[in-house]
């Protein structure tokens, strides 16, 4: 019986029961306590819980689920037995207030029995120590009596929620396999669980306090792998018809034959290929942080293995169509973006290949310095940090060799890491911010750049502390009453330059920031600088030339985005650099290959035109009235800039641009990509380095 089948008979079996059949939900649950759904319970915990109504009395499902990186987490077996997953189908058969413990029983045993066949003696069944009423049920039923466990008994998806006691039905594949009765703490591969019904009687709060529930439901859990390996005679789920596929499908994208040795490789890609595949199609986007965070560890193992089978490079993206053929036809939504999940794997992938054979190359040169079989905290903490591996991959990639590694060491590297950078950016804004005392800079003089003026040193930080004086070396932030700078805000980069004293440099500027309305010059000093005394400003032009057509050439990245795809097409992020441009924007899909060139034609066209930039200062209505573009949710003054170029853009913004388009040479759009739902990034070239 292949996966189809055994999905079908069993949605066969409980509709005929009564049940409405409804599809999977998401992986990314409604639930702030949880990562992902990770039972085939969590889309129905409100109905469960009774705060939501139940659409129906009687449900049942095949739920996509993925338990990685949570409390429920099985990331680290995969791999290394035939039963663990990250990603796995859950069979369930759902009552809300309808049925409970007898029909549920009857109906798991019936359908077990009869409709898949199994031999009735090869079924042992569990039951909680207090739950007497299921023992009995079983005993009546089937004659079996049930081992009574504690806490393998007790089923809850989170910390709270409804929960109770639960039955379980395992299977004997028989005696001369190794292994003891289920609760044992030995099942090895002999005792199998295939189904759990969870009886939910209670609501547990964040006390662990239990209330009974207004009304008593049923929830029952089945792997579908487990089923498939029992149906299928297979002591190894990766034995299955839909792994045995996709293990085909590795095999002639890796061109490595599945030996015993690299057995592990085949099952952990092929199970990671469902988790990350499943997960991004649902709308997860690898990051570093949450959910994100664990599918882009799971991708990463992905790509160790692969590379443990000599293969380097793209391998997921390569390999999704192989999982679209076998599970699309039951998950549409796999084919529907696929446009966009191989994109965002290939990005990764991309991302990932060189750090990969970096940080191997790393941690194979450290290996022969490791005492006592444990790697060095600060060598994870350097793989992570520079090669990108989470120490999870470290772990695993060092399990193979019987190797530890230091994991405290690492943790107190990520801690001192977290406060240095604490101290590097926050901490410095914080700091000014809290020095109500300071008067706003005066940086009216920001869009004339080389206006000369003798500004006055109101406050310098150094280490952390305002102090009234600092040393050549020294490596300072400086406030001043004035400014030509331009501190970083509207997504434009601040200036670089020079503060002179005498004639002679006495501090290099190599970034400048805003806190509040202060403006931020942070460099080095070249000669002592007191609190009082007087500098003149000097801005590196070449570079603000630089940043400047990259911003106004952002305008007209954005006007042609809106010419070429549509009107809806809104700015939602951006970063401009000297000469690149990050922008992001709303767009409901990939932009094809003749968009990209279309909108990159539009935009050259229009700096080869040399049209005018005006800069002009107006009041906020007659900025509408001329039909300025506006930030949705920005806060603009009374006065607003306006900048308009030629007769294609018109915008409100506060940034330093160029004065004619032609200033900005060249354009070159570099990449195109997905961030989040709905919301597109383009990297683009402009100036020199475009050309
Ligand atoms: N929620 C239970 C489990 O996951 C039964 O569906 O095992």
């Amino acid at each position: 019986m292949t996966y189809d089948d055994i999905r079908k008979q069993f949605l066969d079996y409980f509709e005929s029961h009564g049940h409405k059949i409804v599809p999977s939900a998401s992986l990314i649950p409604n639930d702030p306590t949880l990562l992902f759904t990770v039972a085939g319970m969590v889309p129905w915990k409100g109905i469960l819980q009774g705060v939501e109504p139940a659409f129906a009395p009687r449900v049942a499902d095949v739920q996509k689920c993925i338990r990685a990186g949570g409390k429920h987490n099985d990331l680290d077996e995969v791999g290394y037995d035939g039963r663990h997953h990250t990603f796995f189908e859950m069979l369930g058969n759902w009552s809300f207030g309808d049925y409970f413990k007898e029909e549920a029983i009857s109906m798991s045993w019936e359908l077990l029995t009869r409709v898949f066949g199994l031999d009735p003696n090869r079924i042992v069944v569990t039951t909680h120590i207090s739950d007497d009423e299921a023992t009995a049920i079983w005993k009546k039923i089937t004659g079996k009596d049930a081992i009574r466990l504690d806490k393998d008994n007790w089923w809850s998806a989170g910390d709270t929620g409804p929960c109770g006691p639960c039955t379980e039905m395992h299977y004997d594949f028989g005696s001369d396999i190794p292994g003891d009765l289920p609760g044992s703490g030995n099942e090895g591969n002999r005792f199998v669980e295939i189904w759990n019904d969870v009886f939910m009687q209670y609501d547990r709060d964040a006390n662990g306090v239990l209330t009974p529930l207004p009304k008593q439901n049923v929830d029952t859990g089945a792997g579908l792998e487990r089923f498939a390996s029992i149906m299928q005679n297979k002591q190894d789920n990766y034995d299955t018809d839909l792994f045995m596929n996709l293990i085909h499908a590795i095999e002639s994208v890796t061109g490595v034959k599945k030996t015993d040795e690299n057995t592990p490789s085949f099952k952990v890609i092929a199970d990671h290929l469902r988790a990350v595949g499943f997960a991004i199609a649902d709308g997860v986007i690898p990051s570093n942080s949450d959910r994100g965070y664990v599918i882009r560890r799971i991708l990463r193992r992905a790509m160790r293995h692969g590379q443990m089978l000599g293969h380097r490079g793209a391998l997921l993206s390569e390999l999704y169509p192989a999982l679209i053929q076998e599970m699309g036809a039951t998950y549409p939504e796999l084919a529907h973006e696929q446009e966009h999940v191989t994109e965002i794997i290939r990005n990764e992938e991309n991302a990932f290949t060189d750090m990969l054979q970096n940080g191997m190359k790393l941690l194979d040169s450290e290996l022969p310095k490791i005492n006592n079989k444990t790697l060095p905290g600060d060598i994870a903490f350097k793989l992570f940090d520079t090669y990108g591996f989470p120490i999870d991959l470290t772990q695993m990639i060092l399990r193979d060799k019987g190797l530890d590694v230091d994991v405290a060491g690492f943790e107190k590297c990520m801690t001192e890491q977290k406060e240095r950078s604490r101290a590097d950016t926050k901490g410095t804004k914080v700091l000014w911010e809290s020095q109500e005392q300071l008067p706003a800079t005066d940086d009216s003089a920001k869009y004339m750049p080389d206006t000369e003026m003798q500004s006055k040193v109101l406050a310098i930080l150094r280490d952390g502390e305002f102090v009234t004086m600092a040393q050549p070396g020294d490596n300072v932030e400086v406030a001043l009453d004035k400014t030509v700078f331009y501190g970083t805000q509207g997504g434009q980069v601040g200036d670089m330059g020079e503060l002179h004293k005498d004639d002679a440099i006495a501090m290099t500027v190599s970034e400048t920031s805003r806190a509040n309305n202060i403006v931020v010059h942070k460099g080095t000093l070249n000669a002592p600088l007191s609190v009082g005394d007087i500098v003149k400003p000097v801005i590196n032009l070449n570079i603000r030339q630089q940043t400047a057509r990259a911003h106004t050439a952002t305008h007209l990245l954005q006007a042609a985005l809106r010419k070429v795809l549509n009107t809806d097409v809104e700015q939602r992020g951006s970063k401009v650099s000297p000469d690149s441009v990050r922008f992001d924007f709303s767009f409901g899909r990939a932009m094809t290959d003749e968009e990209k060139i279309a909108v990159e034609n539009l935009v050259n066209e229009w700096i080869n035109a040399d049209m005018p930039v005006t800069h002009e200062e107006m009041d906020i209505e007659s900025a509408r009235a001329r039909g300025a573009m506006a930030l949705f949710g920005e806060k603009y003054g009374d006065v607003v800039k306006v900048i308009t170029a030629g007769d294609v853009s018109c915008e409100l913004c506060g940034g330093t641009h160029i004065y004619h388009t032609g200033e900005i040479l060249k354009a070159k759009i570099n990449k195109e990509k997905s961030i989040s739902s709905g919301i597109r990034r383009i990297t683009m070239s402009v100036g020199t380095l475009a050309e």
